[in-house]
C-alpha cells in the first residue's frame, strides 16, 4: 500500500474512532469475510479511501420524483463511504449508541447546551419521528419534543392510535441550537452518524421526517421539502415519509390537514386505526 493510501485510511479510521463508530469498522471486517454487504436503499459510494465523503443523491428521490435533481447536497459525516457500503452494525442498540456518544463534545452545540436530548421512545418501534433539534424545553428536559410543538405531536400520536412510548422519537442533532436556530452543517455532520446508528438499531417500518432539516439530511438532498412531503421513499430499504414540522403547524394550523392526509398513509402501511373520531377530528 502507498504512502499516500496509508495515510487517508488512517484518517478515516481516526475519523470514525472519533465518531464513536470503531464497531462499525470491526463488524464490517467479520462480515465481509463471510457475507458480502446487503444491497442497500440509497447508492453505495463504493471506496473507503478518499480525500472527502461523496455527497451523492438518494436514489429513493430520484426514484420517487420525476422532479430535476437537486443541484447541491448536504455532506453529512454520515456520507455514504461511512455507512452506505456496509450493512448495519450487528448488535447495535440504543444504549451502546448512547454510551458512545458520551456527553459529546463533537460539536460547538455542547458548549451552550444544557442536556443532550438523546431520543425517547420504544427500541422496538414500529415507527420512528425524526425532527430538527431540541428547543428550550427539551434541552431542560433532556427529552425530545416536550414543548409546545412536542405536545402537538403527542397528538397527532395518539390520534394515531398509538402513545409515545409506542413509537421512537428523535432529532438530527442532539443539543440545542442557540435561540433554537437551524442546526449547521457542521453540527448535523458531527450528529447525524448517531441518529443514523439509533434509525438502525431500531429498524423500524417506518420513518416519518417531522419538517425539512430531518428529511434532507436522511434524504441527502437540499430540495424543498414541499417537493416530495408526504410521499413515500426510502431510507436504506425503510419507508420514510416526510411532514410538515409541528412547529410549522402551530404558525399555520391550516396545514394541519395536509399532516393528517400523511399521518393516515402512515396509519395505513402500519396497520393502525385511530383511536377516536374526536382525537382524529382535531387533526383536521
Ligand atoms: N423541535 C424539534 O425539532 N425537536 C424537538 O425535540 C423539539 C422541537
Amino acid at each position: 500500500m502507498n504512502d499516500p493510501t496509508r495515510t487517508n485510511i488512517e484518517n478515516w479510521l481516526t475519523y470514525a474512532e472519533e465518531l464513536g463508530l470503531a464497531p462499525f469498522y470491526r463488524d464490517r471486517a467479520i462480515q465481509e469475510q463471510s457475507n458480502p454487504p446487503a444491497a442497500i436503499a440509497i447508492e453505495a459510494a463504493a471506496e473507503i479511501p478518499g480525500p472527502m465523503p461523496k455527497p451523492k443523491q438518494s436514489s429513493a428521490l430520484i426514484a420517487a420524483a420525476p422532479i430535476k435533481p437537486a443541484v447541491t447536497f448536504f455532506p453529512t459525516a454520515a456520507g455514504p463511504t461511512l455507512f452506505e457500503a456496509a450493512d448495519r452494525i450487528q448488535g447495535d442498540t440504543l444504549e451502546i449508541i448512547r454510551t458512545d456518544l458520551g456527553e459529546c463534545t463533537r460539536c460547538k452545540l455542547h458548549k451552550t447546551r444544557n442536556k443532550i436530548v438523546f431520543g425517547d421512545g420504544s427500541e422496538k418501534a414500529d415507527l420512528v419521528f425524526v425532527g430538527e433539534g431540541p428547543g428550550h424545553d427539551e434541552d431542560i428536559q433532556g427529552l425530545p419534543f416536550v414543548g409546545r410543538a412536542g405536545k402537538l405531536l403527542t397528538q397527532m400520536i395518539e390520534a394515531m392510535g398509538l402513545q409515545r412510548k409506542d413509537v421512537y422519537i428523535c432529532n438530527v442533532v442532539k443539543c440545542r441550537p442557540p435561540e433554537n436556530r437551524m442546526p449547521e452543517r457542521d453540527e448535523i455532520a458531527a450528529c447525524s452518524p448517531f441518529l443514523i446508528r439509533q434509525i438502525d438499531a431500531i429498524h423500524p417500518k417506518v420513518i416519518v421526517c417531522l419538517g425539512a432539516t430531518a428529511a434532507q439530511m436522511l434524504l441527502n438532498t437540499n430540495r424543498s421539502i414541499s417537493a416530495f412531503r408526504g410521499e413515500w421513499l426510502e431510507y436504506r430499504g425503510t419507508r420514510l415519509l416526510a411532514t410538515y414540522h409541528p412547529a410549522y403547524l402551530l404558525r399555520n394550523p391550516a396545514a394541519k390537514s395536509e399532516v393528517w392526509k400523511d399521518l393516515q398513509k402512515v396509519m395505513s402501511v402500519l396497520g393502525l386505526k385511530p383511536k377516536s373520531a374526536g382525537a382524529a377530528a382535531s387533526q383536521r
